[in-house]
């Protein structure tokens, strides 16, 4: 018997950022993120009878197999145990692609993984003969975790929690979409990625996180991030856009403080992550416009800002994109969350 799952799944850009965890995959802190439109990952997973001539795990990016992608994936089959239990019985054959170049400098593993769960989720329950009920996302945002701390935001659409805090439905385990209704003003958020530098990252995150061990500044960093959260959760709902801007940006300059203090220390901002930084704040300064920066685990900027200042403020972007980034740029917003995927791969 064949079973054959396929999902789309979006990136998200986390505006209190996750940085340290601890046992499997747990955070030090809470986070909230963006989910992205347009920034996803459409996979397909076969699970099927097992062939001898065969390895019984392969993965394949844009129809090409590529096992260098393998080893974290058996990594999660392994922690998800006797959960997803047609790992014992069936070879998996897993079929991804990205909306986003690879060379974009984008991380992936956020939309992967969180296509990969929802797939070998669907696969699960077909095999179980159970139903896919409400728990569904939940569930597959929680093995996500398992893949990548930051995919298991990417289960849900708009603001998206992950983590404990007072008011929030997420936990340690699972993400959330926030509880109360988030104000007009942040619905359709724009997110307009500069591209940088596309070249691979330095430093994984996965080794960031771990330089927070023994990090001097670790406890304070947790306890701004946790007051970070309970901040945003009241500006999401007042629509405070001033408020936004600055939880925005301290957050993506922290994280990048964490770094630049970490031992080893290391640097991932280039000279024109600093120039579009002044200049997004120049702007808002001379035009009183609400623009504002984020910052990923790497050199890019993410300039983001209320879908109704898009006339006046996508023009002052696209200048940023030809100066400073060669012309180089994804453009996004808000988005729903996963889908169901028609097309095959
Ligand atoms: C800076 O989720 O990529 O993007 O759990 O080791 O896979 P692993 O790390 P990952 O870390 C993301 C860190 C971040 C902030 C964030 O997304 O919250």
């Amino acid at each position: 018997m064949k079973l054959i799952s396929s999902w789309q799944a979006p990136s998200n850009i986390a505006i209190v950022k996750y940085w340290g965890k601890y046992g499997i995959q747990l955070p030090c802190n809470p986070s909230i993120s963006l989910t992205l439109q347009q920034a996803k990952t459409e996979t397909k997973v076969v699970a099927q009878d097992p062939d001898s001539s065969q390895d019984n795990l392969q993965f394949f990016l844009d129809g090409e197999r590529k096992p260098g992608f393998e080893p974290k994936i058996w990594a999660l089959l392994q922690l998800l145990g006797d959960e997803f239990s047609v790992w014992k019985t069936k070879h998996l054959r897993i079929y991804s692609s990205n909306t986003f170049p690879h060379s974009a400098g984008i991380a992936s593993s956020a939309s992967g993984m969180a296509a990969l769960a929802l797939c070998l989720l669907e696969i699960e329950c077909a095999f179980r003969g159970q139903e896919i009920d409400d728990s569904f996302f939940s569930t597959a945002s929680r093995w996500a975790r398992l893949g990548s701390g930051s995919a298991s935001r990417s289960l849900f659409g708009g603001f998206v929690s992950w983590g404990n805090g007072p008011g929030l439905n997420s936990n340690l385990e699972t993400a959330a979409p926030l509880p109360n209704p988030v104000h007009s003003v942040f619905q359709g958020m724009k997110d307009a990625i500069l591209l940088v530098d596309q070249s691979e990252k330095k430093v994984s995150s996965t080794a960031g996180h771990s330089l927070m061990n023994e990090h001097w500044f670790a406890q304070q960093r947790f306890k701004q991030a946790e007051a970070h959260t309970d901040q945003l959760i009241q500006i999401l709902t007042d629509g405070d856009v001033e408020g936004f801007i600055e939880v925005a940006e301290n957050e993506a300059l922290s994280l990048h403080a964490m770094m630049m203090t970490s031992s080893s220390s290391y640097v991932l901002m280039r000279p024109n992550t600093v120039a579009i930084i002044e200049e997004i704040r120049e702007f808002r300064k001379q035009s009183g416009l609400p623009v504002c920066f984020t910052l990923d685990a790497g050199p890019n900027v993410h300039v983001l800002y209320p879908a109704a200042y898009e006339a006046r403020i996508q023009p002052f972007v696209l200048e940023l994109v030809q100066r400073y980034c060669a012309g180089k740029w994804l453009y996004d917003a808000m988005g729903a969350g996963p889908t169901k995927s028609i097309t095959q791969l």
